[in-house]
């Protein structure tokens, strides 16, 4: 029996950007444990990589019981056995649902003919996503762009991919050219909704909340990034705006903090201390976002060595900035000037 969570979550669907090296494990936990309707979505894995069973990849699907209801495999291909092998190992790990990469515009992954090179052949892309589709009694969904030049044929490629059997699709405003620069272009992402009955998510540039309700319009929910890493709370609030209740209160320093601290806790169970310290320093950047001798911290961050080190800096900052709290967007601001 086909299963299809998509049709039945709350709506609007708010769902987790996967992100490379940062929506991980332990990450999206921490995220889905402030806002549990969250979708969650592993960082983009590779077919081929996964059908060899290659250990690294292996870990980066891995997931924990907290990450269910709902977490998706994002895969990125273009081999059809490839797929249909990679999806039966994530089908047996038992995760929620399946996510093709149609839309990474890295050189390396454009150059080799995977993530939206795809776009490039939407018909043969079209008969790729059937097979799988067929192949699985997981919803498979789509992440993608608005084209791979220009958005010309992106309402008759929603309708092909809808078609070949397609659960739901979420749209980054760009196209590949683009990459991430301009700003994300929605108007297309709400003409392709008006033509497919499937579930529509728009997603680019997503910083706070007021724009998240600007943005739904007729869509059936939102893909949230670069915000959460700043902002993990921004789920949360969005869907307290969403059912018209009061926002939750924006978190203190120290409730940042904790995130951050569990964060690195967290990591460094699953890969080692070491380790976890040299990858969670990207994270760190956010932490001290806007408060008074960030760069002093900043230097120190990106040296930590282990979680006892972690802590005594975190102390160091609850210590010197008191007063600081995080704003709707990720900024931090006095808490006496947010009356
Ligand atoms: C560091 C980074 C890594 C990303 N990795 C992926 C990925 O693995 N798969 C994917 O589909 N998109 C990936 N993206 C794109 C995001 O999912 C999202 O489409 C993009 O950041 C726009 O949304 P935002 O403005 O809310 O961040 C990545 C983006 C960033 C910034």
């Amino acid at each position: 029996m086909k299963r299809n969570f998509w049709k039945e979550i709350p709506r609007p669907i708010l769902t987790l950007a996967p992100m490379a090296g940062y929506t991980e494990s332990p990450f999206r936990r921490l995220v889905k444990a402030i806002e549990p309707s969250v979708v969650l979505i592993s960082e983009l894995v590779s077919t081929e990589a996964l059908r060899h069973r290659n250990e690294k990849t292996m870990q980066l699907v891995e997931f924990t019981p907290e990450e269910k209801d709902f977490y998706c495999v994002q895969l990125f291909g273009k081999e059809e056995t490839s797929f249909l092998e990679a999806v039966k190992i994530v089908e047996d790990l038992g995760v929620d649902g399946i996510d093709l990469n149609l839309g990474c515009p890295s050189p390396k992954i454009v150059g080799s003919g995977h993530g939206s090179a795809l776009l490039r052949d939407p018909d043969a892309t079209a008969r790729l996503i059937e097979k799988i589709t067929c192949s699985t009694d997981l919803p498979v969904s789509v992440k993608t762009r608005l084209g791979f030049y220009d958005d010309r044929n992106l309402v008759q490629t929603a309708k092909s991919f809808e078609s070949a059997g397609i659960a739901s699709l979420a749209i980054h405003g760009r196209t590949t050219q683009q990459k991430f620069s301009g700003s994300a272009q929605w108007e297309k992402i709400y003409e392709v909704k008006e033509n497919v009955s499937i579930p529509v998510l728009g997603n680019g540039d997503v910083t706070s909340v007021k724009i998240a309700v600007q943005r739904l319009k007729n869509l059936d929910g939102i893909m949230i990034g670069r915000a959460a890493l700043r902002n993990p709370w921004i789920f949360a609030q969005c869907r307290a705006a969403f059912e018209g209740k009061t926002i939750p209160p924006k978190p203190s320093l120290e409730q940042q903090i904790d995130f951050f601290r569990r964060h690195a806790q967290l990591a460094a169970q699953m890969k080692g201390e070491k380790w976890a310290m040299i990858e969670m320093r990207k994270h760190f950047a956010h932490c001290i976002r806007g408060i008074r001798g960030a760069a002093r911290f900043r230097d120190r961050l990106i040296r930590v060595s282990g979680l006892d080190e972690l802590e005594e800096i975190f102390q160091e900052i609850l210590l010197t900035e008191p007063e600081k709290t995080i704003t709707e967007t990720g900024d931090l601001r006095d808490r006496k000037n947010q009356k």
